[in-house]
């Protein structure tokens, strides 16, 4: 039996650091929500063990996020193998999570596969096991989280509408990021729970306002870490881009439009050098997202790669 699930990018609409945890993960509360541009991958089952591969010989290491997920599947399962070839178009330390959603992509689709009947919660829990945003991309669709980004609250009500993403060519680790933003601004530590959350309905009207009024805490840090995230961001500003913002702990900078031909527009007006790479594709809203063959068939004929 073999299975194609497609994994898509994420962008954080917003993303506030409300600051050091004793354990030495950052508490946050952001937007996450899910865009039209995905990796591939192809499951397939053999007897034993994984078996590897991927487009950018690179990332096709056992260390690889989806290869690790394959391997915490075989566990649950008592036993099993899989082959898997990952075909990748979501760049790497971009902060659109691309590994994140590969990892999910593998637990959601053998479970699928395998007919192990887990329940979303499980399969995030485990998700955790391997890296905060992994929770998330169980899910899909839009929604906000906090903790370390393990407690997720899909909001029914998604943005519709284009992103313009540019990736600046440059690639972030994103421990370096949170430790430049703690040094910055000296970083307190968290003893005694939570602020107030910042979104607390699934209503428009409050992501609406999240939306326009709250930016990217990391942007600072990162820009300064990688100076062409900035230039990105004056670039897509000057494009007629509104509320240009980068998205998780960079470098990947977008902006957001009601439709297809504001975003195509200012796609064409984006002076930039040509080793950068720019996409113009929907926010996919569909919850339900995360591995299923038809949305990732749809996002290879919306996702337009313009160089
Ligand atoms: O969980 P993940 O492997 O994606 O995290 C990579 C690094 O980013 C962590 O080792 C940590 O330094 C930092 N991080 C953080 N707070 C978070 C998520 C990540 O400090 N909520």
């Amino acid at each position: 039996m073999r299975i194609t699930v497609f994994a898509p990018a994420k962008l954080n609409l917003y993303l506030k650091v409300l600051g050091r945890r004793p354990d030495g993960f950052h508490a946050l509360d952001s937007l996450f929500h899910v865009i039209g541009l995905a990796d591939t991958l192809t499951i397939e089952e053999r007897p034993a063990g994984v078996d590897f591969s991927c487009s950018n010989p690179a990332l096709a290491g056992p260390d690889n996020l989806a290869a690790r997920a394959a391997a915490i599947m075989i566990r649950e399962a008592g036993g099993g193998g899989v082959r898997l070839h990952l075909d990748k178009r979501i760049p790497a330390g971009a902060g659109l999570g691309g590994g994140s959603s590969d990892a999910a992509a593998v637990l959601t689709g053998l479970n699928r596969l395998w007919r192990l009947g887990l329940a979303p919660e499980r399969l995030a829990a485990l998700g955790a096991e391997l890296g905060s945003d992994v929770p998330f991309f169980v899910y899909g669709g839009c929604a906000r989280v906090t903790g370390r980004g393990e407690v997720i609250q899909p909001l029914t009500d998604p943005l519709d509408g284009w992103c313009v993403l540019i990736h600046p060519g440059c690639h972030l680790d994103t421990g370096r990021v949170f430790r430049a933003w703690a040094a910055e601004t000296g970083g307190h530590v968290l003893t005694e729970g939570l602020p107030e959350p910042i979104i607390t309905t699934a209503d428009a009207t409050c992501r609406d306002r999240a939306w326009a009024e709250l930016g990217n805490d990391l942007q600072g840090a990162a820009c300064r870490l990688a100076p062409e995230i900035g230039l990105a961001l004056d670039a897509l500003r000057k494009a007629g881009g509104a509320r240009a913002r980068m998205s998780g702990s960079g470098s990947a900078v977008f902006c957001i439009t009601a439709d297809h031909a504001s975003a195509a527009a200012i796609g064409q007006r984006l002076q930039v050098p040509d080793r950068w790479r720019v996409w113009v594709v929907p926010l996919v809203c569909d919850p339900a997202l995360s591995g299923e063959p038809t949305a990732g068939q749809a996002c290879d004929h919306w996702g337009v790669d313009k160089r």
